[in-house]
């Protein structure tokens, strides 16, 4: 870690925004406890998102458990693919991520060697001379394996029944995919949403909360008609998106092209309009959780990254450090899952498409006689009529002739054509099931959480010395208020001490201090982010009014005491500004 890194982990600790995990047992690699600070930030990002991707989209939230079947991970595919490339130092016994080591080695040279298959990656080891990092010993003989990064464990005792924690939140909502069809009526595009925890047993979790091994995902399965369900990309036409597309990221010169979102579709950069409309709406909801749009970038998934799932893929990255970092990935899923889930499980991944119009339509009937097909075929003349009923459906053209054929268990059976009662009879439907496909929004909690702290950390002199505060936006910050005496005697510690009991009233979130000078108390309150002090002092007792101080700027404002609540809120909402009180 440097710079940034260094800063964030020191404060993060000193101030109570994250830590690691059991450090008086030595610590645990890739698991990180979020302090009072940080959770409260934390849970202020899931109330941005969830106001914004689910109430005012009007999706669903719903809340799956972490533990799954394993059934549900064998369909979906994560049990045979969901791999990282691993290579075992024989000197020390650390495992390291393959990919990452040849990343390292060529100086980023290789970019993506995640996407190249392991024999590749073995001969990219000899070229750059891959050593151990912990221990320098050569590793270009070692054997690269994939390794699964799934937890496993076993549902109650024994282990005849084993399970897996979910490496994305995303299983719990594809397998009751039949559930909320019916909540949503039939009626697609419905959108169901999750805020919950996904663990990856990553083979070098690093960066801090960057690369963990459990963490926060808040995800968003839109159920789609692609056939007949367009976006309202009006809404979002005109925003403009950095995007950085395969075809730029191959180029020599290529660089981020700056385009709005209705020139992202016309010009064919997004393929598809739905994952435009979800880079055009959340550019909105980075700007207004505190990511700093100068540090910001939509990237494409080079076609060998593509998840096993995912036909086409754009990351919102942040950078840090002067790496970017993937903070969401919004992906074009297509039917991928629900037809997993329906070739796995007994139930119908499907939905009731109902016409404008009832249609009719030919419809191809057998109703074989089985007292011919029994005498003639024996045990197999139940299995041939249902293949006649395929047959029917599949190519009533083999029905043209006197005889027709059809193969069971690999042998060729030939019936008379009259013996099936072979019909094209008129049907009238007044629907029909479709699958839906799935775009997907999914974001990562936790290095959304470190970004916007890299990008609030400011550094500046006040009163001649140095100061440092996190800007984040008033509706980010753990604390909304500080609350002041200017010193705690002659009773203006008890009247800080309601104001801030009568604020927490309001549902605003207050600290109150009394210890040290008030200086110092303006400091720690910056160094945290909170953006409004409120200071109790005499001219308090003479005309209940309070200065009440702004972060970034450290003006200050004189307020009666009685506008307190409703100024306070109004600025954590962003509905007035510091400047216009
Ligand atoms: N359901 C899709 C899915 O899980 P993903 O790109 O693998 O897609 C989504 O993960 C997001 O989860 C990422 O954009 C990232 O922000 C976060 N994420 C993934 N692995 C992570 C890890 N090991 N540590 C922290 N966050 C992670």
């Amino acid at each position: 870690m440097t710079g940034e890194g260094e800063r964030l982990a020191e404060l993060g600790k000193r101030r109570g925004f994250f830590l690691q995990t059991a450090a008086a047992y030595g610590g645990v690699a890739g698991f990180y406890t979020y302090g009072p600070q940080g959770a409260a930030l934390k849970d202020n990002l899931e109330a941005a998102w969830r106001d914004r991707y689910v109430t005012r989209e009007g999706h669903m939230e719903i809340s799956a458990p972490d533990v799954m079947p394993e059934a549900v991970f064998e369909a979906s595919g994560h049990l045979e693919t969901f791999d990282d490339m691993i290579v075992e130092c024989s000197g020390c016994g650390a495992s390291h991520r393959a990919d990452h080591l040849v990343e390292d080695h060529s100086d980023s040279t290789v970019a993506d060697a995640e996407a190249l298959p392991i024999p590749e990656v073995e001969t990219l080891f000899s070229e750059y001379d891959v050593t151990c990092p912990d221990c320098a010993t050569a590793l270009t003989d070692q054997p690269i394996e994939d390794f699964n990064l799934m937890f496993e464990t076993n549902i109650g005792p024994g282990s005849s029944s084993p399970g897996y924690l979910r490496p994305e939140t995303a299983q719990g909502i594809f397998v009751e995919f039949p559930q909320w069809a019916e909540y949503a009526r039939n009626q697609l595009p419905f959108g169901v949403a999750q805020i919950g925890t996904a663990y990856r047993n990553e083979i070098s979790p690093r960066k801090s909360l960057i690369r963990v091994r459990e963490f926060t995902q808040a995800e968003l399965e839109h159920f789609i008609d692609p056939e007949a369900d367009d976006p309202p990309i009006e809404r979002v036409e005109d925003v403009t998106v950095p995007l950085y597309s395969v075809e730029h990221q191959q180029a020599d010169d290529g660089g981020i092209q700056e385009l709005t979102v209705r020139e992202a579709v016309d010009e064919g950069i997004v393929a598809d309009p739905w994952i435009a409309f979800y880079l055009g709406l959340s550019k909105g909801w980075y700007e207004r959780v505190g990511v700093d749009m100068d540090r910001f970038r939509y990237r494409q998934h080079l076609p060998g990254e593509l998840s096993h799932y995912a036909a086409d893929c754009w990351d919102a990255e942040s950078e840090i450090d002067g790496d970017w970092i993937e903070i969401t990935g919004f992906a074009y899923r297509g039917d991928y899952d629900l037809k997993k889930h329906a070739d796995h499980s007994d139930e119908e991944f499907t939905v009731f498409k109902q016409y404008d119009e009832p249609i009719t339509v030919e419809q191809p009937t057998v109703d074989p006689n089985m007292g011919y097909l029994g005498p003639e075929f024996g045990g197999k003349a139940e299995a041939i009529a249902e293949e006649l009923a395929a047959l029917a459906a599949r190519d009533p053209d083999a029905f043209a002739d006197e005889t027709v054929t059809v193969e069971v268990d690999g042998d060729a059976y030939t019936v008379p054509v009259a013996e099936t009662d072979f019909a094209v009879e008129d049907v009238t439907e007044s629907g029909e099931h479709i699958m839906p496909h799935i775009v997907e929004p999914s974001f990562g909690v936790g290095r959304l959480v470190y970004t916007v702290l890299a990008h609030a950390y400011e550094e500046d002199r006040v009163d001649g010395k140095k100061r440092t505060y996190l800007s984040l936006p008033p509706e980010m910050a753990p604390t909304t208020v500080g609350v002041f005496p200017l010193m705690d005697k002659d009773g203006l510690g008890e009247r800080a001490s309601d104001i801030a009991s009568d604020l927490r009233g309001t549902g605003l979130t207050v600290t109150y201090d009394d210890s040290g000078a008030i200086g110092r108390r303006y400091r720690r309150q910056d160094e945290i982010g909170t953006p409004f002090c409120v200071t109790v002092d005499y001219d308090t007792v003479e005309d209940d009014t309070v200065t009440v101080r702004e972060r970034d700027s450290t003006d200050q404002k004189r307020l009666r005491i009685s506008e307190l609540p409703e100024t306070l809120t109004a600025l954590r909402d962003g509905n007035r500004s510091f400047v216009d009180l």
